[in-house]
Protein backbone atom coordinates (compact mmCIF):
# COMPACT_ATOMS: atom_id res chain seq x y z
CA UNK A 1 0.00 0.00 0.00
CA UNK A 2 1.35 3.30 -1.29
CA UNK A 3 0.72 5.86 1.62
CA UNK A 4 -0.02 9.61 0.73
CA UNK A 5 0.21 12.42 3.50
CA UNK A 6 -1.49 15.07 3.31
CA UNK A 7 -2.05 18.55 4.75
CA UNK A 8 -5.09 20.40 5.22
CA UNK A 9 -4.43 24.23 4.92
CA UNK A 10 -7.67 26.48 6.25
CA UNK A 11 -9.26 24.72 8.57
CA UNK A 12 -13.35 26.72 8.16
CA UNK A 13 -16.41 25.29 7.80
CA UNK A 14 -15.70 22.56 4.75
CA UNK A 15 -13.02 21.56 5.93
CA UNK A 16 -14.62 19.39 8.63
CA UNK A 17 -16.62 17.56 5.92
CA UNK A 18 -13.17 16.45 3.58
CA UNK A 19 -11.75 15.15 6.77
CA UNK A 20 -14.77 13.02 7.76
CA UNK A 21 -14.62 11.97 4.21
CA UNK A 22 -11.28 11.38 3.65
CA UNK A 23 -11.20 9.41 7.22
CA UNK A 24 -14.52 7.57 6.21
CA UNK A 25 -15.04 6.99 2.50
CA UNK A 26 -12.48 8.42 0.02
CA UNK A 27 -9.18 7.02 2.53
CA UNK A 28 -8.07 3.87 0.47
CA UNK A 29 -8.44 3.18 -3.55
CA UNK A 30 -6.15 0.86 -5.62
CA UNK A 31 -3.48 0.40 -3.26
CA UNK A 32 -3.32 4.07 -2.25
CA UNK A 33 -4.06 5.06 1.12
CA UNK A 34 -4.40 8.49 2.27
CA UNK A 35 -2.68 9.77 5.70
CA UNK A 36 -4.54 13.02 6.75
CA UNK A 37 -1.21 14.15 8.78
CA UNK A 38 -1.45 17.76 9.56
CA UNK A 39 -3.50 20.98 9.35
CA UNK A 40 -2.84 24.66 9.11
CA UNK A 41 -5.02 27.95 9.32
CA UNK A 42 -3.31 32.03 9.46
CA UNK A 43 -5.47 31.78 12.34
CA UNK A 44 -3.65 29.32 14.62
CA UNK A 45 -6.61 28.91 17.25
CA UNK A 46 -8.84 27.35 14.23
CA UNK A 47 -5.48 24.97 13.16
CA UNK A 48 -5.34 23.93 16.93
CA UNK A 49 -8.81 23.19 16.94
CA UNK A 50 -9.32 21.16 14.68
CA UNK A 51 -5.91 18.82 15.13
CA UNK A 52 -7.50 18.62 18.76
CA UNK A 53 -11.01 17.53 17.50
CA UNK A 54 -9.94 15.24 14.97
CA UNK A 55 -7.08 14.12 16.35
CA UNK A 56 -4.51 14.86 13.54
CA UNK A 57 -1.30 14.78 14.48
CA UNK A 58 0.53 17.83 13.77
CA UNK A 59 -0.78 21.56 13.34
CA UNK A 60 0.51 24.78 12.48
CA UNK A 61 0.60 28.32 10.22
CA UNK A 62 0.20 27.67 6.49
CA UNK A 63 3.85 28.42 6.30
CA UNK A 64 5.07 25.32 8.50
CA UNK A 65 2.95 23.02 6.43
CA UNK A 66 4.41 24.31 3.05
CA UNK A 67 7.99 23.48 4.71
CA UNK A 68 6.87 19.92 6.17
CA UNK A 69 8.93 17.35 3.87
CA UNK A 70 6.33 14.74 4.61
CA UNK A 71 3.55 15.71 3.38
CA UNK A 72 2.96 15.56 -0.54
CA UNK A 73 -0.30 16.68 -1.15
CA UNK A 74 -1.31 19.70 0.50
CA UNK A 75 -5.31 20.60 -0.01
CA UNK A 76 -5.95 24.45 -0.11
CA UNK A 77 -9.87 25.10 1.92
CA UNK A 78 -9.15 28.92 2.02
CA UNK A 79 -11.62 31.69 1.26
CA UNK A 80 -11.31 32.44 -3.11
CA UNK A 81 -9.42 34.86 -2.87
CA UNK A 82 -6.44 33.27 -0.95
CA UNK A 83 -6.46 30.42 -4.16
CA UNK A 84 -4.04 31.42 -6.53
CA UNK A 85 -1.08 33.18 -4.06
CA UNK A 86 -1.56 30.00 -1.43
CA UNK A 87 -1.54 27.31 -5.19
CA UNK A 88 1.52 28.83 -6.24
CA UNK A 89 3.29 28.37 -2.57
CA UNK A 90 2.22 25.32 -2.28
CA UNK A 91 3.49 24.10 -6.16
CA UNK A 92 6.60 26.31 -5.34
CA UNK A 93 7.25 24.41 -1.98
CA UNK A 94 7.24 21.02 -4.40
CA UNK A 95 3.73 20.17 -3.23
CA UNK A 96 1.14 18.20 -5.22
CA UNK A 97 -1.79 20.81 -4.73
CA UNK A 98 -5.46 19.73 -4.30
CA UNK A 99 -7.74 23.09 -4.51
CA UNK A 100 -11.60 23.77 -3.25
CA UNK A 101 -13.31 26.06 -6.27
CA UNK A 102 -12.56 28.22 -7.78
CA UNK A 103 -9.24 26.95 -9.13
CA UNK A 104 -8.31 30.53 -9.23
CA UNK A 105 -10.00 33.77 -10.05
CA UNK A 106 -9.01 34.39 -13.64
CA UNK A 107 -8.22 32.20 -16.83
CA UNK A 108 -4.01 33.63 -16.29
CA UNK A 109 -4.17 32.63 -12.87
CA UNK A 110 -5.19 29.20 -13.73
CA UNK A 111 -2.83 29.00 -16.94
CA UNK A 112 0.23 30.16 -14.54
CA UNK A 113 -0.83 27.83 -12.07
CA UNK A 114 -0.95 24.74 -14.62
CA UNK A 115 2.12 25.93 -16.00
CA UNK A 116 4.15 26.10 -12.54
CA UNK A 117 3.24 22.59 -11.75
CA UNK A 118 4.06 21.07 -15.20
CA UNK A 119 7.78 22.68 -14.86
CA UNK A 120 8.17 21.46 -11.77
CA UNK A 121 6.69 17.77 -12.35
CA UNK A 122 3.92 17.84 -9.67
CA UNK A 123 0.10 17.38 -10.21
CA UNK A 124 -3.28 19.79 -9.55
CA UNK A 125 -6.09 18.35 -8.32
CA UNK A 126 -9.66 20.94 -8.21
CA UNK A 127 -12.63 20.77 -6.77
CA UNK A 128 -15.88 20.21 -8.29
CA UNK A 129 -15.12 16.46 -8.03
CA UNK A 130 -18.76 16.13 -7.32
CA UNK A 131 -18.87 14.52 -11.10
CA UNK A 132 -17.05 11.31 -9.54
CA UNK A 133 -20.36 10.89 -6.76
CA UNK A 134 -22.89 8.19 -7.64
CA UNK A 135 -25.05 11.02 -9.20
CA UNK A 136 -23.56 12.26 -12.15
CA UNK A 137 -21.88 9.31 -12.80
CA UNK A 138 -25.12 7.43 -13.62
CA UNK A 139 -25.89 10.24 -15.52
CA UNK A 140 -22.89 9.97 -17.44
CA UNK A 141 -23.33 6.46 -18.04
CA UNK A 142 -27.06 6.94 -19.75
CA UNK A 143 -25.90 9.94 -21.77
CA UNK A 144 -23.04 7.46 -23.33
CA UNK A 145 -25.01 4.57 -23.60
CA UNK A 146 -27.42 6.83 -25.74
CA UNK A 147 -30.52 6.63 -23.48
CA UNK A 148 -31.55 10.00 -24.98
CA UNK A 149 -30.12 9.09 -28.60
CA UNK A 150 -27.80 12.56 -29.80
CA UNK A 151 -27.61 15.76 -27.09
CA UNK A 152 -29.11 18.71 -28.39
CA UNK A 153 -29.80 21.52 -25.97
CA UNK A 154 -28.91 21.77 -21.83
CA UNK A 155 -31.08 23.71 -19.52
CA UNK A 156 -29.04 24.13 -16.02
CA UNK A 157 -30.50 26.22 -13.33
CA UNK A 158 -28.19 26.86 -10.21
CA UNK A 159 -31.27 29.04 -8.53
CA UNK A 160 -30.41 29.72 -4.87
CA UNK A 161 -30.84 31.98 -2.15
CA UNK A 162 -27.51 32.82 -0.95
CA UNK A 163 -25.14 31.36 1.48
CA UNK A 164 -26.44 34.05 4.30
CA UNK A 165 -28.93 31.59 6.21
CA UNK A 166 -25.81 29.33 6.63
CA UNK A 167 -22.51 30.31 6.21
CA UNK A 168 -21.08 32.16 9.35
CA UNK A 169 -18.96 34.30 7.06
CA UNK A 170 -21.42 35.70 4.08
CA UNK A 171 -19.88 39.21 2.90
CA UNK A 172 -16.98 37.39 1.71
CA UNK A 173 -19.75 35.95 -1.35
CA UNK A 174 -20.60 39.01 -2.45
CA UNK A 175 -17.33 40.54 -2.78
CA UNK A 176 -16.41 42.46 -6.02
CA UNK A 177 -14.42 38.71 -6.51
CA UNK A 178 -16.66 36.93 -5.44
CA UNK A 179 -20.62 35.96 -6.34
CA UNK A 180 -22.28 32.74 -7.48
CA UNK A 181 -20.40 32.45 -10.84
CA UNK A 182 -17.47 32.40 -8.55
CA UNK A 183 -19.46 30.07 -5.72
CA UNK A 184 -21.53 27.70 -8.03
CA UNK A 185 -20.68 27.75 -11.47
CA UNK A 186 -17.90 25.46 -11.08
CA UNK A 187 -20.19 22.88 -10.40
CA UNK A 188 -22.43 23.27 -13.12
CA UNK A 189 -19.56 24.34 -15.42
CA UNK A 190 -17.66 21.15 -14.41
CA UNK A 191 -20.86 18.86 -15.23
CA UNK A 192 -21.10 20.15 -18.38
CA UNK A 193 -17.37 19.91 -19.39
CA UNK A 194 -17.56 16.22 -18.20
CA UNK A 195 -21.04 15.06 -19.79
CA UNK A 196 -20.30 16.99 -23.18
CA UNK A 197 -16.67 18.01 -23.73
CA UNK A 198 -15.46 21.70 -23.61
CA UNK A 199 -17.21 24.77 -23.97
CA UNK A 200 -16.86 27.34 -27.41
CA UNK A 201 -18.40 30.08 -26.87
CA UNK A 202 -20.42 31.63 -24.69
CA UNK A 203 -22.65 34.93 -24.48
CA UNK A 204 -24.51 36.49 -21.26
CA UNK A 205 -25.74 39.15 -19.23
CA UNK A 206 -25.74 39.15 -15.59
CA UNK A 207 -28.16 41.58 -12.66
CA UNK A 208 -27.98 42.36 -9.00
CA UNK A 209 -31.06 42.26 -7.55
CA UNK A 210 -30.12 44.08 -4.21
CA UNK A 211 -28.06 46.39 -3.17
CA UNK A 212 -27.47 44.85 0.00
CA UNK A 213 -27.54 41.19 2.08
CA UNK A 214 -28.60 40.13 5.90
CA UNK A 215 -26.71 37.65 7.43
CA UNK A 216 -29.02 35.41 9.18
CA UNK A 217 -26.42 33.14 11.67
CA UNK A 218 -23.11 34.05 12.64
CA UNK A 219 -21.18 36.36 14.12
CA UNK A 220 -22.27 39.32 12.04
CA UNK A 221 -25.94 38.25 12.53
CA UNK A 222 -28.37 40.88 12.13
CA UNK A 223 -25.75 42.98 9.97
CA UNK A 224 -26.17 43.89 6.66
CA UNK A 225 -23.28 44.02 4.26
CA UNK A 226 -23.01 45.33 0.79
CA UNK A 227 -23.20 43.59 -2.53
CA UNK A 228 -20.41 44.23 -4.77
CA UNK A 229 -20.78 41.64 -7.39
CA UNK A 230 -23.66 40.43 -9.94
CA UNK A 231 -25.78 37.89 -7.97
CA UNK A 232 -27.81 37.03 -11.19
CA UNK A 233 -26.01 35.49 -14.66
CA UNK A 234 -28.05 34.29 -17.82
CA UNK A 235 -25.38 32.29 -20.23
CA UNK A 236 -26.04 30.88 -23.82
CA UNK A 237 -23.42 28.40 -24.33
CA UNK A 238 -22.42 26.81 -27.15
CA UNK A 239 -20.45 23.66 -26.74
CA UNK A 240 -17.80 22.65 -28.84
CA UNK A 241 -19.74 19.39 -29.44
CA UNK A 242 -22.78 21.12 -30.98
CA UNK A 243 -24.75 21.15 -27.90
CA UNK A 244 -26.51 24.42 -27.13
CA UNK A 245 -26.57 25.47 -22.96
CA UNK A 246 -29.00 27.73 -21.29
CA UNK A 247 -27.29 28.08 -17.98
CA UNK A 248 -28.50 30.15 -15.05
CA UNK A 249 -26.71 31.00 -11.74
CA UNK A 250 -28.23 33.13 -8.69
CA UNK A 251 -28.11 33.90 -5.58
CA UNK A 252 -31.32 36.03 -5.90
CA UNK A 253 -33.80 33.71 -6.20
CA UNK A 254 -36.32 32.59 -2.98
CA UNK A 255 -37.57 29.49 -4.78
CA UNK A 256 -37.53 28.08 -7.92
CA UNK A 257 -38.98 25.06 -9.80
CA UNK A 258 -36.40 24.62 -12.14
CA UNK A 259 -34.67 20.96 -12.55
CA UNK A 260 -30.49 21.61 -11.78
CA UNK A 261 -29.92 20.04 -15.34
CA UNK A 262 -31.89 18.57 -18.19
CA UNK A 263 -30.39 17.31 -21.04
CA UNK A 264 -32.46 17.71 -23.87
CA UNK A 265 -31.65 14.49 -26.83
CA UNK A 266 -32.81 13.48 -29.87
CA UNK A 267 -34.46 10.17 -28.24
CA UNK A 268 -35.47 11.49 -24.55
CA UNK A 269 -35.01 14.09 -21.93
CA UNK A 270 -32.51 12.82 -19.11
CA UNK A 271 -32.90 14.83 -15.96
CA UNK A 272 -29.11 15.47 -13.75
CA UNK A 273 -28.94 15.62 -10.32
CA UNK A 274 -27.72 18.60 -8.70
CA UNK A 275 -24.43 18.74 -9.38
CA UNK A 276 -23.00 20.32 -6.12
CA UNK A 277 -24.02 16.69 -4.45
CA UNK A 278 -22.68 13.40 -4.53
CA UNK A 279 -25.47 11.04 -4.74
CA UNK A 280 -28.73 11.04 -6.47
CA UNK A 281 -30.76 9.57 -9.26
CA UNK A 282 -31.31 10.66 -13.16
CA UNK A 283 -34.22 10.34 -14.28
CA UNK A 284 -35.75 10.01 -17.98
CA UNK A 285 -38.20 9.43 -20.58
CA UNK A 286 -37.71 8.34 -24.24
CA UNK A 287 -39.71 9.60 -27.02
CA UNK A 288 -41.64 5.96 -27.12
CA UNK A 289 -43.25 7.40 -24.13
CA UNK A 290 -44.91 10.37 -25.76
CA UNK A 291 -45.15 8.61 -29.49
CA UNK A 292 -46.66 5.50 -28.43
CA UNK A 293 -50.14 7.21 -26.64
CA UNK A 294 -50.75 8.42 -30.09
CA UNK A 295 -49.32 6.11 -32.64
CA UNK A 296 -51.98 3.25 -34.00
CA UNK A 297 -51.02 0.02 -32.30
CA UNK A 298 -49.64 -1.63 -35.58
CA UNK A 299 -47.51 1.45 -34.94
CA UNK A 300 -46.20 1.39 -31.73
CA UNK A 301 -42.83 1.51 -31.10
CA UNK A 302 -40.60 -1.15 -29.46
CA UNK A 303 -40.02 -0.04 -25.83
CA UNK A 304 -36.05 0.27 -26.08
CA UNK A 305 -34.06 -1.78 -23.19
CA UNK A 306 -32.40 0.08 -20.91
CA UNK A 307 -30.90 0.10 -16.85
CA UNK A 308 -33.55 0.08 -13.97
CA UNK A 309 -32.08 1.57 -11.13
CA UNK A 310 -31.14 -1.14 -9.15
CA UNK A 311 -28.59 -1.76 -11.88
CA UNK A 312 -27.63 1.77 -12.03
CA UNK A 313 -27.25 1.38 -8.05
CA UNK A 314 -25.14 -1.26 -8.62
CA UNK A 315 -22.92 0.39 -11.06
CA UNK A 316 -22.21 3.12 -8.86
CA UNK A 317 -23.41 2.79 -5.41
CA UNK A 318 -24.88 4.93 -3.43
CA UNK A 319 -22.91 7.51 -0.63
CA UNK A 320 -24.22 10.21 1.46
CA UNK A 321 -25.52 13.03 -0.48
CA UNK A 322 -22.74 15.52 0.97
CA UNK A 323 -19.30 14.01 0.47
CA UNK A 324 -16.05 15.78 -0.57
CA UNK A 325 -12.82 14.36 -0.77
CA UNK A 326 -12.52 11.81 -3.72
CA UNK A 327 -10.76 14.24 -6.02
CA UNK A 328 -8.12 14.07 -3.45
CA UNK A 329 -8.03 10.34 -3.76
CA UNK A 330 -7.91 10.43 -7.40
CA UNK A 331 -5.20 12.86 -6.94
CA UNK A 332 -3.43 10.53 -5.04
CA UNK A 333 -3.87 7.27 -7.11
CA UNK A 334 -2.63 9.43 -10.06
CA UNK A 335 0.56 10.36 -8.35
CA UNK A 336 0.76 6.61 -7.45
CA UNK A 337 -0.27 5.35 -10.82
CA UNK A 338 1.74 8.10 -12.90
CA UNK A 339 -1.59 8.45 -15.22
CA UNK A 340 -3.48 11.67 -15.57
CA UNK A 341 -5.86 12.56 -12.46
CA UNK A 342 -10.14 12.86 -13.09
CA UNK A 343 -10.42 16.13 -11.36
CA UNK A 344 -7.17 17.72 -13.17
CA UNK A 345 -4.75 21.23 -14.55
CA UNK A 346 -6.98 20.89 -17.78
CA UNK A 347 -10.37 20.71 -16.61
CA UNK A 348 -9.92 23.61 -13.67
CA UNK A 349 -8.13 25.65 -16.23
CA UNK A 350 -11.16 25.40 -18.76
CA UNK A 351 -13.39 25.59 -15.93
CA UNK A 352 -11.43 28.96 -14.53
CA UNK A 353 -11.87 30.66 -18.50
CA UNK A 354 -15.83 29.70 -18.75
CA UNK A 355 -16.50 31.58 -15.75
CA UNK A 356 -14.49 34.54 -16.60
CA UNK A 357 -15.78 33.95 -19.91
CA UNK A 358 -19.11 34.28 -18.93
CA UNK A 359 -18.12 37.38 -16.55
CA UNK A 360 -16.36 38.82 -19.96
CA UNK A 361 -19.35 38.37 -21.86
CA UNK A 362 -21.75 39.81 -19.87
CA UNK A 363 -19.67 42.65 -19.41
CA UNK A 364 -19.35 43.20 -23.33
CA UNK A 365 -22.18 42.51 -24.45
CA UNK A 366 -20.34 40.18 -27.09
CA UNK A 367 -19.91 36.53 -27.99
CA UNK A 368 -16.96 35.00 -25.76
CA UNK A 369 -14.65 32.66 -27.75
CA UNK A 370 -13.16 29.68 -25.73
CA UNK A 371 -9.52 29.39 -26.09
CA UNK A 372 -8.97 26.49 -23.58
CA UNK A 373 -10.05 22.99 -24.38
CA UNK A 374 -10.18 19.74 -22.01
CA UNK A 375 -10.82 16.56 -23.05
CA UNK A 376 -13.83 14.22 -20.83
CA UNK A 377 -11.77 12.69 -18.09
CA UNK A 378 -12.15 9.22 -17.63
CA UNK A 379 -15.57 7.84 -16.23
CA UNK A 380 -15.46 5.81 -12.83
CA UNK A 381 -15.44 1.86 -13.64
CA UNK A 382 -18.48 0.35 -13.13
CA UNK A 383 -19.32 -1.90 -9.74
CA UNK A 384 -16.63 0.04 -7.51
CA UNK A 385 -17.68 0.17 -3.69
CA UNK A 386 -18.73 3.40 -2.91
CA UNK A 387 -15.81 5.34 -2.02
CA UNK A 388 -13.55 3.83 -4.65
CA UNK A 389 -11.93 5.43 -7.69
CA UNK A 390 -9.55 2.53 -8.90
N1 LIG B 1 -18.62 26.01 3.13
C1 LIG B 1 -19.02 25.12 2.24
O1 LIG B 1 -20.07 24.46 2.39
C2 LIG B 1 -18.18 24.86 1.01
C3 LIG B 1 -18.58 23.83 0.19
C4 LIG B 1 -17.81 23.50 -0.89
C5 LIG B 1 -16.68 24.25 -1.16
N2 LIG B 1 -16.31 25.28 -0.36
C6 LIG B 1 -15.10 26.04 -0.71
O2 LIG B 1 -14.13 25.79 0.29
C7 LIG B 1 -13.32 26.95 0.50
C8 LIG B 1 -13.38 27.34 1.95
O3 LIG B 1 -14.72 27.60 2.29
P1 LIG B 1 -15.20 27.60 3.81
O4 LIG B 1 -16.66 27.81 3.74
O5 LIG B 1 -14.67 26.44 4.53
O6 LIG B 1 -14.50 28.95 4.32
P2 LIG B 1 -14.38 29.47 5.81
O7 LIG B 1 -14.40 30.95 5.72
O8 LIG B 1 -15.34 28.77 6.70
O9 LIG B 1 -12.92 28.97 6.24
C9 LIG B 1 -11.74 29.39 5.60
C10 LIG B 1 -10.57 29.18 6.56
O10 LIG B 1 -9.38 29.58 5.90
C11 LIG B 1 -8.58 30.35 6.79
N3 LIG B 1 -7.72 31.20 5.99
C12 LIG B 1 -8.01 32.36 5.37
N4 LIG B 1 -6.95 32.79 4.67
C13 LIG B 1 -5.97 31.88 4.83
C14 LIG B 1 -4.66 31.76 4.33
N5 LIG B 1 -4.14 32.66 3.50
N6 LIG B 1 -3.93 30.69 4.71
C15 LIG B 1 -4.46 29.77 5.53
N7 LIG B 1 -5.72 29.82 6.03
C16 LIG B 1 -6.46 30.88 5.69
C17 LIG B 1 -9.56 31.09 7.65
O11 LIG B 1 -8.98 31.47 8.88
C18 LIG B 1 -10.65 30.02 7.83
O12 LIG B 1 -10.41 29.20 8.95
C19 LIG B 1 -13.84 27.99 -0.48
O13 LIG B 1 -13.10 27.94 -1.66
C20 LIG B 1 -15.27 27.53 -0.76
O14 LIG B 1 -15.72 27.95 -2.04
C21 LIG B 1 -17.03 25.58 0.74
Amino acid sequence: MDVIKVGIIGCGVISQTYIRDIRELYQESGGVRLELAACGDVDMEKAQECAEKYHIPEYGLPEALLKKEDLQILINLTPPRFHFELNKQILEAGKHLFCEKPFALTTEQAAELKALAEKKNLKIGSAPDTFLGAGLSRSRYLLDMGVIGKPLYVTANMMSYGVETWHPSPAQFYRSSAGPLYDMGPYYLTALAVMLGPVESIQAVSGTGFSERMAYCGSSEGKAFPVETPTYYAALLRMKNGVLVNLTVSFDIWKSGLPFMEIYGQEGTLCVPDPNMSEGMPVWNRKEDILNKVLPPEHTMPSVSMPTEEMLKEYYPSTDEYTRGSGVLDLAYAIVSREENRAGAKLAVHVTEAINGIMQAARSGEIYHMRTECSRPAPLKKGLQPGKIA
